[in-house]
């Protein structure tokens, strides 16, 4: 095996480190050394959401150990490796330049080359890490706090925006809408959990249909014409009207005026019954992963994919898990989900772009990049 990389992943709330090798067997190019992560999720469930502020201190204090509890685990020391890998982007971007920092300071240091790697890269080779080399073309779908994104790959290392959402990403509705029943941060397990005891169709949410262009509409994603202009509308997503939706319905249920402040809806599940609380979690979640499925699953068969890729937390989600699996079958068309440990933020996902970039090419000498907020892929 060549010399191993280090990678960091610093870009919202988790402080993560990995040891990646590189393996001979080219359908299963690369291997997991080591994989820490420290979540700050209990400094930010006070505050019910991540604090950009409170989430670079808490990398500031954390970073130095986090990396060296990834070199010990993979027994390695500086000097065994060949690179080291960071997030550049997209994220928080006093988060991000923690880590950008860092990986700067520990090459420089040792001569070691910087690769800089995209968040949603990072999240579509977590499913070749954990499965290997996925059949080619694939469409694989990012869902996350951030992005609900629809690649196509039409060959290792290329990654083509089909489908991407036009106001909320699927996680971050999901921890709106926790929020709103009272749920706590984050959102994502909690409602996966309590949906489990709920009727998913006690109530009948809306599902956004984008048959048209409006406001939101992004530039054409595919102008090489991957997808018919009817089909490329209709495998983008919206989650903000079932955000709407959800709170009109737990206004009216405890009885709350329908028009109140933004603010005083943090509150409002406190007027639900656990079963109400049970039931609207269970009908919300049935809506996003239909929404999320047949979208993939639709421009999958326009493509013409060879297979099916979901990554990103909200790929953590049992349901969407169980009904992937389904289709799968249904479908006649393969499936891959990544492992729980590599669903979430990670930075063995980040090591994992990181080498194949470095297959293709790149040769991470440039120190001149910086962290970005708002990075394309
Ligand atoms: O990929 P990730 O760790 O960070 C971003 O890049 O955003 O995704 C975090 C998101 C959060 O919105 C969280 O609520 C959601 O993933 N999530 C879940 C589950 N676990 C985490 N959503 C639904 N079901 C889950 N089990
Ligand atoms: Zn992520």
């Amino acid at each position: 095996m060549s010399r191993p990389i280090l990678a960091i992943e610093t870009s919202c709330d988790e402080t993560a480190a990995a040891v990646i090798g590189r393996t001979t067997d080219p359908a299963r190019p690369w291997t997991i050394l080591s994989s820490i992560v420290a979540s700050q999720t209990d400094i930010h469930r006070e505050w019910g959401g991540v604090v950009p502020e409170l989430a670079s201190r808490q990398h500031v204090r954390d970073i130095c150990g986090v990396v060296e509890a990834a070199l010990d685990e993979a027994g390695v020391v500086a000097a065994d490796l060949s690179a080291v890998a960071v997030t550049r982007g997209p994220g928080l971007v006093g988060s991000l330049l923690v880590g950008v920092a860092f990986a700067k300071a520990f090459a420089w240091a040792r001569g070691l080359p910087v690769v800089p790697v995209h968040h949603l890269a990072g999240h579509i080779e977590s499913l070749v890490l954990a499965h290997g080399e996925l059949p080619l073309p694939a469409a694989v779908l990012v869902v996350s706090g951030g992005h609900t994104s629809l690649y196509f790959i039409p060959e290792p290392g290329r990654y083509q925006l089909v489908g991407r959402t036009r106001d909320d990403a699927a996680g971050e509705a999901y921890d709106k809408v926790a929020k709103l029943l009272g749920l706590g941060y984050p959102g994502g397990p909690v409602i996966d959990r309590v949906a489990r005891e709920g009727n998913d169709r006690a109530y009948d949410f809306p599902v956004a249909r984008l048959t048209h262009a409006d406001r939101n509409a992004p530039q054409p994603t595919a102008p090489d014409g991957l997808l018919p202009a009817d089909v490329a509308r209709r495998v983008d997503f919206s989650f903000s009207g079932l955000k709407t939706a959800v709170l009109r319905l737990v206004r009216e249920l405890s009885g709350a005026p329908p028009w109140g402040k933004a603010a005083d809806a943090d509150a409002l599940g406190a007027g639900l019954t656990p079963q109400q609380i049970a039931d609207i979690a269970a009908s919300f979640q049935r809506v996003v992963v239909t929404v999320l499925l047949d979208r993939t699953f639709e421009a999958a068969r326009w493509l013409g994919a060879r297979s099916v890729g979901i990554s990103g937390g909200v790929s953590a989600n049992s349901r969407l898990r169980a009904e992937a699996d389904a289709r799968a079958g249904r479908y006649e068309i393969p499936v891959f989900v990544p492992p729980l440990s590599l669903s979430t933020d990670n930075a063995a996902m980040i090591g994992a772009a990181a080498m194949r970039q470095l297959e293709l090419g790149a040769t991470g000498g440039d120190y001149g990049f910086n962290a970005e907020a708002g990075l394309a892929l």
